[in-house]
């Protein structure tokens, strides 16, 4: 027995074959009472990041022998709890490396040459006299350095295309790349703090933990260039959001461009919101089409993969295996 918090339609057409299914089929998630209550005699589990797994879920399901999350971040569930009681957890890499990079690449292009500004300078009818030498001027991508913060597979992804850009680019990473990756990648490692001295762009690809929590905390701030941008499609933890707004008050940056946030969906009265030089869109990083299908197809197999005795495809915890 398997219970899905969210109708995803290709998920939900793989698993209705093998399994009896539970699909929460209403626009509003199921609050962490409901989860409880539904997966107390189910096998499997399959979510979304929005829902937080956590140890208390994890005690009160007797038979649950996976979770598989329809997303690459796995924050959301509490892993050690889950190995603790032997069940598998399960995400989707790889399958979205292309489009989360194509929407970190988007992000910076869009701010750097105030898309979303101009857009709604046209929308407002403020479309009159635009003669005047310096009407929105942006800045440029091309030939500029890039600073990408966790350079894991969106991370290379975004190097890729920098590359294409004629971008310098610099990295910074746990563990530093070996020199072929380094060069197939074209980039070059440096401290943190390095990067952020000398990026015109720094985007940040890292998942979160308590290592990073807050990596781009004020003192990280202060040592970006005054035209400098930050992009993150990361989590929004991973950036102290009232260091960021002090960054912005004081033009310590340039500006910014975020997919994720501290608290989603955002709040009416955050300050980011009164900042004409962020960007801000509701955590559609991996939210195109195709992705998004074969992110459902990938965590289906996960699932039943582990329903049928075998391994799933993307395992956080492949330990549990052993148990
Ligand atoms: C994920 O799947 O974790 C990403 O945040 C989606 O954009």
């Amino acid at each position: 027995m398997v219970y899905v918090t969210r109708n995803i339609p290709k998920a939900v057409e793989i698993l209705q074959g093998f399994c009896d299914l539970t699909v929460h089929n209403k626009a509003k998630a199921p609050s962490k009472q409901e989860i409880i209550r539904e997966i107390r005699d189910k096998d499997a589990l399959l979510c979304v990041l929005s829902d937080k797994i956590d140890s208390e879920v994890i005690a009160s399901a007797g038979n649950l022998k996976v979770i598989s999350s329809y997303s690459v971040g796995y924050d959301h569930i509490d892993i050690d709890a889950a190995t603790k009681h032997g069940i598998y957890v399960a995400y989707t890499p790889e399958v979205l490396t292309e489009t989360t990079a194509d929407l970190a690449f988007a992000l910076m292009l869009t701010v750097a040459r105030r898309v979303v500004e101009a857009d709604r300078f046209v929308r407002r009818g403020k479309w009159k006299d635009v003669g005047l030498y310096d009407f929105m001027l942006g800045t440029d991508l091309h030939s500029k350095t890039l600073g990408i913060i966790g350079m894991g597979r969106i991370g290379s992804a975004l190097a890729r295309r920098a590359n294409g850009f004629k971008m310098k680019v610099l990295y910074h990473n746990r563990n530093r790349l070996s020199i072929d990756k380094e060069r197939e990648v074209n980039a070059e490692y440096k401290e943190l703090d390095d990067l952020l001295k000398e990026s015109d762009f720094v985007s940040i690809h890292v998942s979160l933990g308590k290592d990073t929590y807050h990596l781009m905390n004020e003192q990280k701030f202060r040592l970006m260039k005054s035209n400098a941008y930050l992009v993150n499609t990361s989590r929004g933890q991973v950036v102290d959001e009232r260091a960021l707004v002090k960054a912005l008050r004081k033009k310590w940056i340039a500006g910014a461009a975020l997919d994720v946030f501290e608290k989603e969906p955002i709040q009416k009265d955050n300050p980011l919101l009164r900042f004409d030089n962020v960007v801000l869109v509701p955590h559609i990083g991996s939210a195109s089409r195709e992705t998004r299908e074969r992110m459902a197809e990938v965590a289906a197999i996960n699932l039943l993969n582990v329903l049928k005795g075998k391994k799933p495809l993307y395992a956080v915890n492949p330990e549990v295996r052993k148990q």
